[in-house]
């Protein structure tokens, strides 16, 4: 039977979360838009920086493309391709274990990073206190999901219930009782990440939406000197006379 917690927390919460998330995002962009910025530290510390931001960031890629597949595409489907059950989940268990483990401990290295270098931790702001905390809470309960109850645990069809609630929430179908029976860590995890998800607007996880996917793609820049002396060929007649 669903309780009024169940209601409450299944399938009234996950709405105000996307409607702060998507509002305070439309509000930081009209309000902000010279603070939305990684507000980077690079300048001043850069080798434990280099060694666990792409260590974090290549690790969270891994595991969110995980959680397209895992949470969208329905299990029927994966049958459907010929994907055993057991396949399934030994491959999402393997792989999500090592992603997961990358971003932990790429997000360890940033965490002592600006605990311990003085100009990092002073450029520190009462949005990241709570950010960092957040985002490493939600890593380590994720973890816990897939190590203790699909690994050691024996497993758990988290696609038989976790899985069809996200989808029906997306639907606009919510159904909280498939998350009445579901194990705390996948409960846990869930409400945690609800939580960043409202913190994401007012945060410098607002640099997610404007990655500079072009840098990809976009043409070297070319530098060339103005000083005719330094010039590596002689001048081409451009818009002056010859
Ligand atoms: C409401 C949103 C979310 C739901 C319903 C959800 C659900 C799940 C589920 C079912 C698993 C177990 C996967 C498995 O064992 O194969 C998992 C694992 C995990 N989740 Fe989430 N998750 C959500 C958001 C997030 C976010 C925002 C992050 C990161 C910031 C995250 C990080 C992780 C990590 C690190 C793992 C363990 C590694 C892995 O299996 O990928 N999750 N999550």
């Amino acid at each position: 039977m669903t309780t009024t917690l169940d209601l409450l927390l299944w399938a009234v919460l996950p709405y105000v979360t996307l409607a702060v998330l998507v509002g305070g995002t439309v509000w930081r962009y009209r309000h902000d838009r010279f603070g939305w910025t990684t507000r980077s530290s690079q300048l001043h510390e850069s080798r434990l920086l280099r060694f666990g931001n792409p260590l974090f960031h290549f690790g969270l890629f891994l595991v969110l493309g995980g959680h397209v597949a895992g949470l969208l595409v329905p299990a029927s489907v994966t049958r459907w391709l010929g994907v055993h059950d057991e396949v399934y989940h030994l491959s999402a268990l393997i792989a999500g274990g090592l992603a997961g483990t990358a971003a932990l401990v790429g997000l360890a290295v940033l965490l002592y990073r600006r605990l311990r270098t003085p100009a990092v931790r002073a450029a520190t702001t009462r949005d990241d206190r709570l950010t960092y905390p957040l985002l490493a809470a939600t890593l380590l309960l994720g973890m816990t999901a897939t190590v203790l109850a699909n690994g050691v645990g024996g497993g758990y069809d988290y696609r038989a219930t976790v899985s069809p609630w996200v989808r029906g929430i997306l639907l606009l179908q919510p159904d909280p009782l498939l998350m009445h029976d579901v194990p705390l860590p996948f409960r846990l995890h869930a409400l945690m990440a609800m939580a960043l998800f409202a913190l994401w607007p007012f945060s410098r996880l607002v640099h997610a939406f404007s990655a500079p996917l072009g840098y990809l793609v976009r043409p070297y820049i070319v530098y060339r000197t103005r000083d005719d002396r330094l010039a590596a060929r002689p001048p081409r007649p451009g818009w002056d006379e010859p």
